[in-house]
């Protein structure tokens, strides 16, 4: 049953040489510092065999596992998933309930080899109102790779950039008054520093899969300059040659960063 599951998630395997040779190409550049995802469709996945969405989700899991130790493998600093966003509440309580408990499940089959892969895990968002369990889970995987220093990885969950963006405004008010900051100093600098991100360089590129063309409010402020990397893939048929793919258009891209060259 798990085979052929894993054959369903793997349509379009490209061969190890191939993998390779991509791997060596792009290891020949810089790589980006930070890759934020996106990964969407696993609905639609899901939808097209059949199978309940909570399916899709399942599939989508595998696949970020796959990308997880594929960015790892090339020496990525950075990667961050955009898992659960302040609106997905809306979604049927079913399938809310079954993504809350995909971290639960993700605790126990992979905290351990992400210990072995040194990952630093940390989470984007308000992880206090997810369900007790989950919040427990989260904390865990926090509190197990606090130490790590190899690649850190993100989960934005329960994230929402408008959202970040307020409460750092808030913050910085709180601190103005307790006379710790005063206008003179906000800069963007000083800004980036009230937000969840803090301390982390700003995606130098995003992708999101499933066709769609949009940000959905995922890091609004800090993909100012990313390069954004868009396919028609659904997440669970995003293969870590896609991610190669994806890394080696960036490499060949000039960022201006609104300067002239
Ligand atoms: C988008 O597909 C996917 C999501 C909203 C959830 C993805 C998150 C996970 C699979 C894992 C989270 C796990 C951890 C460990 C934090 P969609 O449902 O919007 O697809 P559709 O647009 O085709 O309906």
């Amino acid at each position: 049953m798990l085979k052929s599951f894993k054959r369903l998630v793997n349509p379009t395997a490209k061969t190890k040489r191939d993998e390779e040779a991509l791997i060596s190409s792009i290891k020949q550049h810089p790589l980006p510092q930070h890759i934020a995802i996106i990964t969407d469709g696993n609905g639609r996945w899901a939808r097209k065999r059949g199978l309940p969405r909570t399916a899709g989700h399942a599939a989508g899991m595998m696949r970020i596992r796959e990308i997880i130790r594929s960015a790892d493998e090339i020496g990525l600093p950075v990667l961050t998933f955009y898992s659960f966003s302040t609106e997905n509440w809306k979604r049927p309580r079913k399938e809310v309930e079954y993504l809350m408990r995909l971290p639960i499940e993700f605790l126990k089959s992979d905290l351990k080899e992400l210990i072995e892969r040194n990952v630093k895990v940390q989470m984007l968002g308000d992880k206090q109102q997810t369900p007790q369990e989950t919040y427990a889970a989260l904390l865990e995987f926090e509190k197990q790779t606090a130490q790590n220093t190899g690649l850190i990885l993100n989960f934005a969950i329960n994230y929402g950039s408008r959202g970040e963006i307020i409460h750092a405004v808030q913050q910085m008010i709180q601190d103005a008054k307790n006379n710790q900051i005063d206008a003179d100093m906000i800069d963007e600098s000083l800004f980036s520093q009230y937000l969840l991100t803090k301390g982390l360089p700003d995606p130098d590129m995003v992708i999101r899969t499933s066709g769609e063309v949009r940000v959905s409010n995922f890091l609004l402020w800090q993909i100012a300059y990313s390069e954004l990397w868009f396919t028609d893939a659904l997440w669970p048929d995003f293969t870590s040659y896609m991610l190669f793919e994806a890394i080696q258009e960036f490499q060949s891209r000039t960022r201006r960063y609104g300067a002239v060259t």
